[in-house]
């Protein structure tokens, strides 16, 4: 068995290699690579700690695949991965890779596009009132499409918003492009580890919107209410949509990039009131208005079509698992694991977001120095737990424990978690 040492290894692991003896493919792939003596024969391998399985294919190639707690792209469940590679180059007896197929083509149309809105609506009890659009453009699209759009139902062109972290910021900052925003609550006082009690928001009765980013991918902080409102309600849930049940008639608009809990990254999903349609300002793009979309049934451009296929597997996929209630109940239980673990430590590791606003999806914490971060991140990769760095702007560690992190995975990064306090505390 190898430990893995390095990014470059784990690189070199994913190589595809010529069919031939395991010994000497070895030897070849590691050594074209420079790496061979970063190999060692695991002294690091604690049997304590669970990891993934480690498994040799019949060419010799590591199969095993890593738990990734990844913010995004993110990881995708197995089987979604599987099926989609089983079918990637005849797809459903056209003869052709979903890749390669026109998007108006009956096929894409019917069995992608019109299905995937349905199982969605399906999931999420989307009343019929709503339009859902598949987009492309990714969550920061959104940030100047919102206000382009809804911003003339004030006649000031204000909107409300409130600050939670670096994604409600962005937020801001795009759409004050265009109008007059009012940060109507901001986190800010607490170092953006609270959010302030709606009694507190100062408000406009007459807003276009009142914009919130359900959770903080970066900071970890989370919305634990739906705001209370009478002017439509817009939300950011690029890193919370689909990891619980949803009462979307509570809002005006919802989007969500799809790279988290939804699909690869290129998708956008926006669920809009359909009143909410018709309102853009003037100067805005075709491509940039929801209407176009909507009349185009998304398909006014080329699609992101892969993505949006993906997505379809993924809605199959919690279909299986029973539906967003059962999704919920694995992800709080995911959640329990880590902040249990933290909870637990002595201050060793730290979260420092208050209880009732911690996030289910990322948890950030610290250590009790940057060195032994870093020695955490690459003693836990050695375990086959990868991507638990901190964001840039906030550093420390993230775990993000989208609805694809299994609950076996999340298992053992608490073990991991466990050990590595003892040993270094
Ligand atoms: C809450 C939130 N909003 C928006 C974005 C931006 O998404 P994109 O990179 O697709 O533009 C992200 C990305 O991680 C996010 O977490």
């Amino acid at each position: 068995m190898l430990s893995r040492t390095s990014n470059s290894l784990l690189y070199c692991e994913r190589e595809k290699v010529l069919p031939c003896g395991k010994d000497k493919l070895k030897n070849q792939y590691l050594q074209v690579r420079g790496v061979y003596n970063a190999i060692q024969p695991t002294p690091a391998f604690r049997p304590e700690i669970q990891t993934a399985p480690q498994r040799l294919s019949n060419k010799g190639l590591f199969m095993s695949r890593l738990y990734n707690f990844g913010a995004g792209p993110a990881a995708l469940p197995e089987a979604v991965l599987k099926k989609a590679q089983a079918e990637l180059l005849n797809w459903h007896d056209t003869g052709m890779s979903i890749l390669e197929i026109g998007h108006r083509t009956p096929e894409f149309m019917q069995q992608v596009a019109e299905k995937t809105e349905q199982d969605l609506r399906a999931l999420l009890h989307i009343p019929e009132n709503y339009r859902v659009l598949f987009l492309a453009g990714g969550g920061q699209s959104q940030f100047g499409m919102v206000p382009l759009n809804l911003l003339s139902l004030n006649k000031h062109l204000g909107a409300d918003y409130i600050d939670t972290g670096v994604w409600s910021r962005k937020a801001i900052t795009e759409a004050q492009r265009y109008g007059k925003i009012n940060i109507a609550a901001s986190s800010a006082a607490s170092h953006y580890t609270d959010i302030p009690s709606p009694s507190a928001w100062t408000c406009n009765n007459d807003a276009a919107y009142l914009h919130y980013t359900s959770n903080e991918t970066i900071g970890g902080l989370a919305f634990p209410f739906i705001p209370e409102t009478e002017v439509p309600l817009v939300a950011d849930m690029t890193s919370s949509l689909l990891s619980e049940p949803l009462d979307v008639s509570r809002f005006g608009l919802i989007y969500a990039g799809a790279q988290k809990n939804i699909s690869a990254a290129g998708l956008t999903i926006v669920i809009i009131r359909d009143d909410l349609l018709g309102h853009a300002l003037p100067f805005t793009p075709t491509l940039w208005n929801y209407q176009t979309h909507d009349k185009a049934k998304s398909l006014f451009n080329t699609p992101p079509v892969f993505a949006w296929y993906l997505a379809g597997l993924v809605f199959d996929w919690i279909k299986e698992q029973g539906g967003l209630e059962e999704i919920k109940k694995i992800n709080s239980k995911k959640a329990e694991l880590i902040y249990h673990i933290i909870d637990e430590s002595e201050g060793f590791y730290k979260n420092p977001i208050q209880v009732p606003t911690r996030s289910k999806m990322n948890i950030p914490f610290f250590l009790p120095s940057p060195e032994l971060e870093k020695t955490f991140v690459s003693e836990a990769f050695q375990h086959n737990l990868a991507n638990l760095r901190g964001h840039k702007l906030s550093g420390g560690i993230r775990a993000s424990l989208y609805n694809a992190v299994t609950l076996e995975a999340t298992q053992a990064l608490a073990n991991f978690m466990k050990t590595f306090a003892k040993k270094y505390a």
